[in-house]
């Protein structure tokens, strides 16, 4: 059984499940098991230090699947940025056909290099204004993400049950759930939302491919909802992870008004929740996760995680909801 989607035809993947791109998580083991189990898998382009090692990345997701599979790029505010063209060239280059972006509107200059390829944008937002403007600018489709999800959640925080609907109004190309899917129920939720699949992070954080520490998995299976700070209001640059020791100590320096990212600077740095990740010493660095962690309770492969969700979401379509028809 599988359900038959805008995203499914469009993408060419047997279930409407898209594994987003996750900084320093998204290498080719992930990538290729979501494949290989029939969603999209998508590799992280910045979690590789060169175009170069981006190249060789995709070389080697090609080898563990025939199936498609993506590369995402996200384009943050930062003060030296890494060469975002030389890496944008070399997807072109390898013969991906699918990217995922997200971030500032100057991610447009890379589209404007990618679609010539017959690339497919699928570009990642907060807001419903954000995705129209992103669909006027020419992305194949979006991915919205709610307040639920781990990662930057936007400023206007609203959650999905508002966000997804309010999206589906008014964009007319396929479009993605995002933030706080984890399960079928979650999947028949999206697709009578309006959506045309889902996009799952923190889930897919939590399966033997995702090549991070067991540490991290564990902690994600016992943290409950709760278990996610946000932190950089103040900044603009809002953002929802792990609850740890060390969120917890940013959220209590951020509470100074006076507070500026120097204080807490040296307690956010990418290179501690990379290491982190690699690690397992989850008092070391911040870590990306949602709200969903208050579904996940196991570690299976991704070729168990996605079959359970397309099964229990036909039992929920075939079973409860059409015997709720009167
Ligand atoms: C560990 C981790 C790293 C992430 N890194 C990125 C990233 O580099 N770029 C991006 O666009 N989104 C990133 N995200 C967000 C995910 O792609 C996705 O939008 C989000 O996880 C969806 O919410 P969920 O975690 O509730 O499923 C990351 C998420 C996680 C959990």
């Amino acid at each position: 059984m599988a359900f038959k989607t805008r995203i499914t035809e469009m993408l060419e993947i047997e279930h409407p499940i898209v594994q987003g791109g996750m900084m320093n998580v998204g290498y080719a083991e992930l990538a290729s098991a979501v494949s290989n189990a029939g969603g999209l898998g998508i590799i992280t382009a910045l979690t590789q230090p060169s175009p170069d090692a981006l190249r060789a990345e995709i070389e080697r997701c090609r080898a563990m699947t025939t199936k498609p599979f993506a590369v995402n790029v996200t384009m943050l505010p930062t003060i030296t940025p890494p060469d975002y063209k030389a890496y944008v060239q070399t997807i072109i280059e390898s013969g991906v056909k699918i990217v995922e972006t997200a971030g500032t509107p100057e991610i447009r200059e890379l589209w404007a290099m990618m679609k010539p390829h017959g690339i497919k944008i699928l570009h990642k937002c907060t807001a419903v204004r954000h995705a129209l403007s992103a669909e006027r600018a020419g992305c194949d489709v979006i991915s919205i993400d709610g307040f639920e999800c781990a990662g930057h959640p936007g400023e206007d925080d609203i959650t999905g049950l508002i966000l997804i609907p309010a999206a589906a109004d008014k964009v007319k190309i396929p479009m993605l759930a995002s933030g706080g899917f984890g399960d079928g129920r979650g999947l028949v939720a999206a697709l009578a939302l309006g959506a045309d699949g889902i996009n799952m992070g923190t889930r897919f954080c939590a399966t033997v491919e995702a090549p991070i520490h067991p540490n991290v998995k564990q902690r994600i299976v016992e943290n409950d909802e709760r278990g996610t700070n946000v932190i950089f209001r103040a900044f603009r640059n809002t953002a929802r992870v792990g609850k740890n020791s060390v969120s917890d100590e940013v959220v209590r320096r951020l509470a100074d008004p006076g507070a500026v990212f120097e204080d807490i600077r040296e307690l956010v740095a990418g290179s501690k929740g990379a290491e982190m990740l690699k690690s397992g010493d989850m008092d070391h660095g911040i870590f990306w996760a949602g709200m969903v962690q208050g579904l996940i309770h196991d570690i299976p492969t991704c070729q168990v995680l996605i079959d359970r969700i397309i099964g229990e979401a036909e039992a929920i379509v075939r079973g409860r909801l059409s015997g709720m028809l009167a």
